[in-house]
């Protein structure tokens, strides 16, 4: 039998729990988005941030810029959120235009108030086992769905496929941490059947569709944190959900899953780094 992942239950569990905390407490959460340009997609996910944190109670601003803005008035800015007792979170959307440096940027963030943990302090703890100020929201909420389910890594052989910043690589160490065997896989990886065939859990992070029935065998978890479109505009995952979902023990699905988990997380986050902020206060 498979049972389905379903990160809307557990994001609206989460979420209903956290705005309670926060109804409770006299001061609020404040969280800030800086928005650069006119990509759409970032457009739609800022929106949902924003919509979210308001839901919550968390003080939730975007700050819009267009893409031709010069990179000091973003990190005037952001030296202005950094000083700025009330904002908690700091989230600068990704992608950035070309013209921006993204690392100067995003080190700009007070570690502290890096709700993504994107600055190179907190990736570097990450990266050495150590605690950053929050996890990643992508890879935090892939986790706590599996725990959900209480489904444990320990010993596992997890294969990520992609090794993006935001999402393969914090997976991989994330998953390391909880004493997975972690395998990495990206495009110049030979013969990714010949990998995927040996896995417990696959999570495919990657934005096509390229995980086929024939790759899996029985009874593995798989994690689709895949977001692409296709020719009717539908969304879909990496995963050929159709073929696939009948084999594995666990699936999450494309939308559903990974989605409103990594909203989830970009909430919970916010409220640690607030709750973190208080105990130093
Ligand atoms: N662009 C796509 N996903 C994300 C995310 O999780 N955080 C930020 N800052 N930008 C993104």
């Amino acid at each position: 039998m498979t049972i389905i992942l379903d990160g809307k239950a557990l994001r609206d569990k989460l979420l209903g729990d956290l705005k309670v905390k926060i109804d409770k407490s006299e001061i609020k959460p404040g969280l800030s988005v800086i928005l650069v340009g006119n990509d759409s997609a970032s457009q739609i996910y800022v929106n949902n941030k924003r919509k979210t944190a308001e839901k919550l109670g968390i003080k939730s601003e975007v700050i819009e810029y267009p893409a031709d803005v010069e990179e000091n008035v973003i990190l005037d800015k952001i030296n202005e959120l950094n000083q700025d007792d009330s904002v908690h979170a700091i989230l600068v959307q990704l992608p950035l235009p070309e013209h921006i440096n993204k690392l100067k940027i995003i080190d700009a963030i007070s570690p502290q108030k890096d709700v993504d943990c994107f600055t190179t302090i907190n990736y570097g703890k990450l990266a050495a086992g150590l605690e950053p100020a929050v996890y990643p929201c992508t890879p935090k909420g892939i986790l706590l769905l599996l725990d959900e389910y209480n489904i444990d890594l320990d010993g596992k052989h997890v294969v990520v496929v992609g090794r993006s910043n935001l999402v393969g690589k914090p997976m991989s160490l994330m998953a390391l941490k909880r004493n997975a065997t972690v395998t990495t896989c990206h495009s110049h990886t030979k013969n990714l059947k010949s990998i995927t065939k040996t896995a417990d859990v696959v999570i495919s992070a990657v934005g096509e569709v390229l995980i086929e029935e024939d790759m899996i065998n029985e009874n593995i978890i798989v994690v689709d944190v895949g977001i692409s479109r296709d020719k009717n505009g539908k969304i879909r995952g990496d995963v050929n959900f159709e073929t696939v979902c009948g084999k594995t023990s666990y699936i999450s699905p494309v939308p559903g899953g990974v989605g409103p988990m990594t909203i989830a997380s970009l909430m919970l986050n916010t409220y640690e780094l607030f709750e973190k902020s208080l105990k130093r206060s």
